[in-house]
């Protein structure tokens, strides 16, 4: 498998729409502190994709599916319908995806009123379905996994799905540890993460809320689980998946030019790192989504500072007109 092995430990960037797309997962697979990315979903709805719909919304599938660093990407899709899933994972494994991940864990109104993510906890047969009609046409080497919500609104809903998704042939299960009802508000809850694991003997990814080492250790005991699938942390905290990495006794992967993560909240201490990102994704919009991440968690103090700025340039100037001496 060349996603996840049972017997490894990981850290997997997860994916979210909007901010995880392919220029951010080229920038932050440079640091080499992840083992594999899953790409923002890819919703199949009234009829079958075609291969080229992944190859411009996947562009890694032109390169093996990895991104520059090597890294390999998983393709994510998103539907409630089992023929069209099967037809369009085809399509996906056509144009170049090595692996497929099935989205039921999406909270968005539109995406749920047309039956698909999150809607399907409340129904583990036609979610086992959809998981086994897309293990039967995708060839065998290529694994198929599930990410998924503790439940819609019924956290205990997890159990049964996580057995219906492993009877359909899903290869591992990544859980968010909320349901669709709790949103994204904190907590995450992990404990229900590690009794569904224990129903199951596929490997089971752990998600939701994972920002400092001190969560991922009680994330650790309270899962059972040696995988963790890192969102936003990624963003808000980009130190923490290679400490997370140190805390599995995971080396960081080889790259040969790795991006290097500003120790300091100065401003000048980011500009090689908002230099590197904006050479990937010229956008002021998303360089401030970065640094808005980044606030958050107090990575930074100066997003007052940029959030008014309209364009890259005066981003890179302001965070050069602060420069510090690395040394
Ligand atoms: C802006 C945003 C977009 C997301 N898009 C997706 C998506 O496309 N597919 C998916 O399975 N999960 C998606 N998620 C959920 C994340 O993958 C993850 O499960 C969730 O953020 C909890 O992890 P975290 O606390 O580490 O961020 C998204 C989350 C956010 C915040």
């Amino acid at each position: 498998m060349s996603f996840l092995n049972p017997d490894r430990p990981a850290i997997i960037l997860a994916p979210m729409e909007g901010v995880t797309d392919a220029p951010f997962r080229e920038f932050i697979t440079r640091t080499g502190f992840y083992d594999y990315c899953v790409s923002e979903f890819i919703r199949v709805s009234s009829h079958p994709l075609p291969p080229k719909v992944f190859r411009n919304e996947v562009p890694e599938l032109r390169n093996e599916s990895k991104t520059p660093a090597g890294i390999p990407v998983q393709v994510q899709i998103l539907g409630g319908h089992p023929e069209r899933m099967a037809l369009s994972a085809l399509a996906a494994i056509e144009a170049g995806a090595i692996g497929i991940d099935l989205n039921f864990g999406c909270p968005a109104p539109t995406v749920n009123r047309n039956d698909g993510g999150a809607t399907l906890l409340k129904y583990p047969e036609r979610l086992e379905a959809i998981v086994r009609a897309v293990r039967d046409a995708v060839p065998s080497r290529y694994p198929v996994s599930a990410k998924m919500r503790l439940g819609f609104d019924d956290p205990s809903a997890i159990d049964e799905n996580v057995k219906r998704a492993e009877q359909g042939g899903a290869a591992w299960i990544t859980i968010h540890g909320r349901t669709k009802t709790q949103g994204y508000t904190p907590p995450a809850y992990w404990k229900p993460i590690g009794k569904a694991a224990r129903g199951v003997s596929i490997p089971v990814v752990a998600n939701g809320e994972l920002w400092s080492s001190e969560d991922l250790r009680r994330c650790q005991e309270e899962t059972g689980s040696k995988h963790f699938m890192i969102g936003r942390g990624a963003l808000a905290v980009p130190g923490f998946a290679l400490q997370a990495r140190e805390a599995l006794g995971l080396p960081m992967l080889d790259l040969k030019n790795p991006l290097s993560i500003p120790k300091s909240p100065e401003p000048g201490a980011w500009s090689a790192f908002f230099g590197e990102y904006s050479s990937v994704q010229p956008s002021p919009s998303r360089l401030k989504q970065l640094a808005r991440y980044l606030h958050t968690k107090g990575s930074i103090h100066w997003w007052d500072q940029v959030k008014t700025m309209g364009s890259t340039e005066e981003i890179l100037r302001f965070l050069a007109s602060t420069d510090i001496d690395h040394c």
